[in-house]
């Protein structure tokens, strides 16, 4: 390469006139010298026969000197140093991203490994215990058999053995109370950045649990969802899960804009912030409760620690419309939350949170005339209701109205520019 560069700017070579080279030992044809070059370079003296064909085959292509001479201005040129440096950059962010992700399916391989073990369990069951999301001890001993019949295709009585088999290999049973303290003790928690909020929900929001928002429009639902997509990064001394979150928005109300405003007023990087958020958009319920299904094949895969629905009824709301469809409805959020409910049992460090909207009662005349949607079945549902209202300017009053361990209460946060404040 050197020779060619040499060759070009030296004395005594003219474009379009034919040159022996004395370094590759052959003659050059105008506008060909680079890659001859290139390609000599390339070939050991063994398979000198081999390179004759292919310093041929080049021939046949319609070079240029126009080529030539790019290729040289390229080679000399500085920003191509640059590119090479950024392009290293990416190949270890890469190297990074590979290792978290063998690490998660290594975790997956180990789940399967437990599965395989089940007594009965084939190839070709295990394959369809996969295939349908049943990757884990922990999916198959909390999901009723008639869905793990539904979706695996196998029989009521093979499901009914490996029920009873995980089961027993995860101890599910009669537990002390002392054991669920221990276990309760070491329940991990995403902070909401505001102190405020945090007490009032006993230091943040809780994993194994399902945490519903609800409150009329623009009470910082949404806000609140997009901050702990965020925080749920955060490490842990920091009161984050160290892990990624799963956003499925049914309102078309997610906006990275503001997850990036939220990162920097965190001192984060905003790319790896956004990066590590899985996001779904569901066009109607339908949509919405397979998109919750395929989320749990996600969970280890790529290390969710979080999973929002926002909003979790309005869906149903807007399709199923009228008395007449009620109770089909209501069944159809009945099990939607359950299969919720039960990713909250399976992943034990994993957070459920979903927003909801709020209809005015009026027939209502004494307290308050607001209800969360979804009626009976979502408050029975969710673990921990927090109901928002709008305060003074950007002040949001939360108040906590449903959790089974904490008293009733109110806290103030704010939303700023930079995402919740207290
Ligand atoms: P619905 O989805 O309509 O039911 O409302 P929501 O409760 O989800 O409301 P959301 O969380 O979207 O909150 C909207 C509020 O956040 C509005 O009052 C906005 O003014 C406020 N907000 C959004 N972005 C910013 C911002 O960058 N700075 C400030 N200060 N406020 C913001
Ligand atoms: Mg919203």
């Amino acid at each position: 390469m050197a020779k060619a560069i040499e060759i070009n700017n030296g004395n005594g070579f003219e474009m379009g006139e034919p040159y022996f080279c004395t370094e590759c030992n052959r003659n050059h044809t105008k506008g060909k010298i680079y890659k001859e070059h290139l390609e000599f370079a390339r070939i050991n003296d063994s398979e000198e026969k081999d390179s004759n064909d292919k310093s041929e085959n080049i021939n046949d292509e319609n070079d240029d000197e126009a080529e030539l001479l790019k290729v040289l201005d390229d080679l000399e040129d500085d920003s191509n140093l640059n590119e090479n440096e950024e392009i290293n950059e990416e190949i270890n962010e890469n190297d990074d991203q590979i290792e978290d992700n063998s690490n998660n399916r290594s975790n997956k391989n180990e789940c399967i490994a437990q599965v395989k073990k089940l007594p009965g369990v084939g190839e070709a069951t295990l394959s369809k215990l996969i295939k349908a999301g049943f990757d884990s001890l922990e999916a198959i001993a909390y999901t009723p058999p008639k869905i793990i019949q539904d979706e695996s295709g196998l029989g009521e009585k093979t499901i009914a053995k490996l029920i009873k088999a995980s089961m027993e290999k995860l101890n599910i049973g009669f537990k002390s109370a002392e054991v669920i303290w221990e276990h309760r003790k070491n329940i991990s928690r995403i902070t909401t950045s505001s102190q405020e909020l945090d007490n009032l929900l006993g230091g943040g929001i809780e994993t194994g649990s399902l945490i519903e928002f609800f409150g009329e429009f623009r009470t910082g639902k949404t806000q609140i969802a997009h901050q702990l997509c965020v925080n749920v990064q955060l490490p842990k001394e920091l009161g984050g899960l160290e892990g990624n979150a799963l956003y499925i928005d049914t309102e078309g109300t997610f906006r990275p804009e503001r997850i990036i405003q939220m990162a920097e007023g965190l001192n984060l990087d905003h790319e790896t912030i956004l990066k590590n958020i899985v996001f779904g958009r569901a066009y109607n319920s339908d949509h919405q409760i397979l998109l919750v299904k395929e989320a749990a094949n996600l969970i280890k895969e790529k290390n969710i620690k979080l999973i929002i629905i926002d909003s979790l009824i309005g869906h149903f709301r807007s399709e199923y419309i009228g008395r007449g469809t009620l109770a089909n409805r209501q069944q159809l959020i009945n099990t939607h939350l359950h299969d919720l409910l039960r990713l909250c049992d399976i992943y034990t460090d994993l957070a459920v949170v979903v927003t909801n909207q709020v209809s005015a009662k009026p027939d209502v005349f004494y307290g308050n005339p607001i209800t969360a949607t979804g009626g009976n079945i979502v408050a029975h549902g969710s673990t921990i209701r927090v109901y928002l209202r709008k305060g003074k300017g950007e002040q949001r009053v939360a108040k906590l109205v449903d959790a089974p361990h904490l008293p009733e209460g109110e806290g103030i946060f704010s939303i700023t520019e930079e995402g919740i404040k207290d």
